[in-house]
């Protein structure tokens, strides 16, 4: 029987409809009343004051929307930072309602109980530093276990026409409700939680037209592995992906949710379906039908489809009768090959024909209708006398997934056939995943998770990772052969004869409904805070640290007023630099949480354009025990140490890649103020101004060369602007250690907000003085 659940506070999980659709009348008489998109319905139905922000203005792929998003999703990875800069806003409670997950912290070893268990106890000190947190400012705690944030939000938060934020890439996930989910970084999700406006360049719509029916083996997962084949890995950057047409119609919204979470794998801002009757089901089926109600009033006065004569930026046409299962990879996920095609690759490309494991589950295919379809094939082989011929491994997304399948005798069957069913968490899929038996051999593995990057499951960049749908991964698990086509081949039998399997049948949702499972699991809806809880950050931890608030460069200490401080210049960086130059991945991923520890890895992939070294910087005012050259942390930690705040020259496209605030904050630790650009990316320079740094671009590009390391720079015009003097510009003064000096032109993109966090010394900094006041 259900165990009892806590009672759904449901005004938290339905969209304020009748709001957003006053506010999209606003928007519509500013854009003369054309017909829009989905997308841009839900997109500018948030628009914070958009008489104001908009300017009367509002072009696709070039305005700037300033937007307030109703929700928060946070992971256990990425919601530490984002907690340690919340708290640093002195905020009591989140300004929009907030859950934290912990699901990407735990193994994947020797099955459920056992690798909870001792996840517990590596990540202890995180997970108690989240709950803490999460209990103080009033966030829902999905403690360990409990499931894979996508997979919650979907069954008990996503909701038709909301607009939600998540720090994670795979937030778009959501959109399978028919809503816009969007992943970011940490610093984005704090302006969520902090009531600020969360800025996004209006994306471009790209329109899918869907037609025909998946049949047969081809499911939701073909269709998106086909569109990234299609599109390429950067197809929908800074695009919205809105599928329409009939094939919307006659797909399960879980299916949908599949789709919309692999838009993440073409670079897409997040992608959406208008609403329909499977999703009407499935928030009935997840105990929400008051939800269900809402989105049908606010579909019937055309909030929840684009308008007839809808323009898009691009329209791709698929036929979905036409489509067949289709496998991608290795490596990346845009190398679509059709599963009547894969054995021919295989042969030219002289791999060996041998699957050497079958993962099935991940927040993209763990629904219960991929369950039941899986179910359905592992029956037919157990009948045939088969069990899976490689490590079948399923992680089963969400403790009701779990629950479910157990009950409805899904697990039996998977486990009778040989699977091993992990923790309800990432697991595998983020490489937790110990693998001993395969390492540093060329293997070939099948998943139907999202990504395949070198070395992501199991830490071997021999490992070549397949993607393809979790009906597809089972049935080849069956065989051990690469090249086994379920469709046209059959499996031989120990006792002489064959066998094939028959098309899987899934089961959309369960005939006697979702049990939870364990309720341990379920956080209450919309905790008050409670603000006497103290955070627990271990003493000496080296994970977490408290955020120490940035010190304003303006005050006694600077002479020059409102200008910044005369500032030395640590390096000119050549070239490409991206957030993962700044602020490096992979082991550096454990201190996400610690600043000190994090930073010791800034700019440490970097190349110094004097001399062409990689993470070389020179000291120019080293004492008689320093050499006059370190690493580039180590000089940037002198610089700190003597009080020496400093400048960075950088290249093209400074910044480009993720939303990642740690490649901000860092160099500010370090008390980095200034960085003059070619150009920058426009994420990471909002993430600059956000943490207090100046970020100025050349006006000629040319000057860039002219300034060194050990020159000293100081802006001028700066106070000007901090005045409120309208077209106010900035120019530098270099001075050089010859005694040479000259002026340089800059440009800035600060905006009135952006100039009072610089002037307060951070973003956080101007809400923790505007909340005292
Ligand atoms: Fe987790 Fe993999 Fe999804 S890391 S959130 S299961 S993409």
């Amino acid at each position: 029987a259900a165990a009892s659940l806590p009672e759904k506070n449901y005004a938290s999980i339905t969209p304020p409809y009748a709001q957003l659709l006053e506010k999209l009348s606003i928007v519509r008489k500013i854009l003369n009343n054309r017909p829009l998109t989905l997308a841009e319905k839900i997109l500018y139905s948030h628009i914070h004051n958009p008489e104001q922000t908009l300017n009367g203005k509002l072009v696709r792929g070039e305005s700037y929307l300033q937007l307030s998003p109703e929700r928060v999703a946070m992971q256990d990875a990425s919601a530490q930072m984002a907690l340690l800069q919340f708290m640093s806003a002195g905020m009591d409670r989140c300004a929009v309602p907030a859950s934290i997950h912990c699901d990407h912290l735990i193994q994947a070893i020797q099955g459920a109980e056992a690798d909870l268990k001792s996840s517990l106890v590596t990540n202890q000190e995180v997970f108690d530093f989240l709950e803490s947190a999460a209990r103080k400012y009033g966030i829902e705690f999905w403690r360990p276990g409990s499931g894979i944030i996508h997979q919650i939000v979907l069954e008990n938060y996503a909701a038709p026409g909301m607009l939600m934020l998540g720090t994670d890439s795979h937030t778009p996930n959501a959109g399978g409700l028919g809503m816009l989910a969007i992943g970011v970084g940490g610093a984005d999700a704090v302006d969520a939680l902090t009531g600020t406006p969360w800025e996004l360049k209006a994306p471009q719509i790209v329109g899918v037209h869907l037609t025909g029916k998946l049949d047969g083996w081809a499911t939701p997962k073909d269709l998106i592995l086909h569109l990234a084949g299609k599109l390429t890995v950067r197809g929908g950057t800074g695009r919205i992906l809105e599928y329409f047409g009939p094939g919307v119609f006659n797909q399960s919204c879980t299916g949908l949710a599949t789709v919309a979470n692999m838009g993440a794998e073409v670079g897409a801002t997040t992608s959406t379906f208008p609403y329909t009757a499977s999703m009407r089901s499935y928030l009935n089926a997840t105990n929400r039908a008051p939800v269900a109600r809402a989105a049908d009033e606010a579909a019937a006065k055309g909030f929840l489809s684009a308008d007839e004569g809808a323009e898009y930026d691009e329209v791709v046409e698929i036929n979905l009768s036409e489509l067949e299962p289709t496998i991608n990879g290795p490596f990346t996920p845009d190398l679509a090959t059709p599963l009547s095609k894969f054995a021919s690759v295989i042969q030219e490309q002289g791999w060996k024909d041998e699957l050497s494991a079958g993962l099935i589950g991940s927040c993209t295919n763990s629904s219960y209708q991929d369950m039941t379809a899986v179910a359905d094939l592992a029956k037919q082989a157990q009948a045939a006398g088969l069990k899976a011929k490689v490590p079948f491994l399923c992680t089963p997304g969400s403790e009701q997934i779990r629950a479910t399948m157990e009950r409805d005798k899904v697990t039996d069957v998977l486990e009778d056939v040989g699977a091993l069913v992990l923790a309800n968490a990432c697991g595998p899929c983020i490489g937790q995943w110990k693998r001993d038996d395969k390492k540093g051999e060329e293997n070939a593995i099948l998943t139907s998770f999202n990504r395949n990057f070198k070395s992501r499951n199991d830490g071997n960049a021999k490992t070549m990772n397949f993607l393809a749908s979790p009906t597809l991964v089972t049935a080849m698990t069956f065989s051990g052969k690469l090249s086994f086509n379920p469709v046209t081949d059959s499996i031989p039998l120990p006792s002489g004869g064959s066998f094939k399997f028959k098309p899987p049948t899934g089961q959309d949702l369960p005939s006697e409904g979702f049990t939870p499972g364990r309720t341990i699991f379920y956080p209450t809806p919309t905790p008050e805070p409670q603000p006497e809880t103290e955070v627990i950050i271990k003493k000496d931890s080296q994970r977490l640290e408290l955020l120490e608030p940035f010190k304003s460069h303006f005050g006694p200490w600077n002479d020059r007023g409102l200008e910044l401080p005369s500032l030395k210049v640590l390096m000119r960086v050549r070239g490409k630099c991206t957030t993962d130059h700044i602020s490096a991945a992979g082991p550096w991923l454990k201190y996400k949480g610690h600043l000190t520890n994090i930073s010791e890895n800034l700019l440490i992939t970097a190349t110094n354009d004097e001399g062409g070294d990689v993470n070389v910087a020179f000291d120019h005012d080293h004492d008689a025990n320093q050499s006059n050259t370190d690493t580039i942390p180590n000089v940037a930690k002198r610089f700190r140490d003597r009080k020496q705040p400093w400048a960075l020259v950088v290249d093209d496209n400074y910044g480009e890649g993720s939303a990642r605030e740690h490649a901000a904050l860092q160099p500010r630790f370090y008390g980095c103020a200034l960085i003059v650009a070619r150009s920058f990316a426009r994420i990471h320079e909002t993430n600059l101004k956000k943490q207090g740094v100046l970020p100025l671009w050349f006006a000629d590009k040319a000057d860039y060369s002219r300034i060194g390391s050990g020159d000293i720079v100081e802006t001028h015009g700066l106070a000007d602007l901090l005045n409120g003097v309208p077209d106010a510009s900035i120019y530098l003064v270099v001075k050089k250690p010859t005694g040479e000096e000259f002026k340089v032109q800059t440009k800035h993109t600060m905006s009135a907000d952006q100039l009072k966090w610089l002037k307060a010394g951070s973003a956080l900094n101007h809400i923790s003085a505007q909340t005292k006041n």
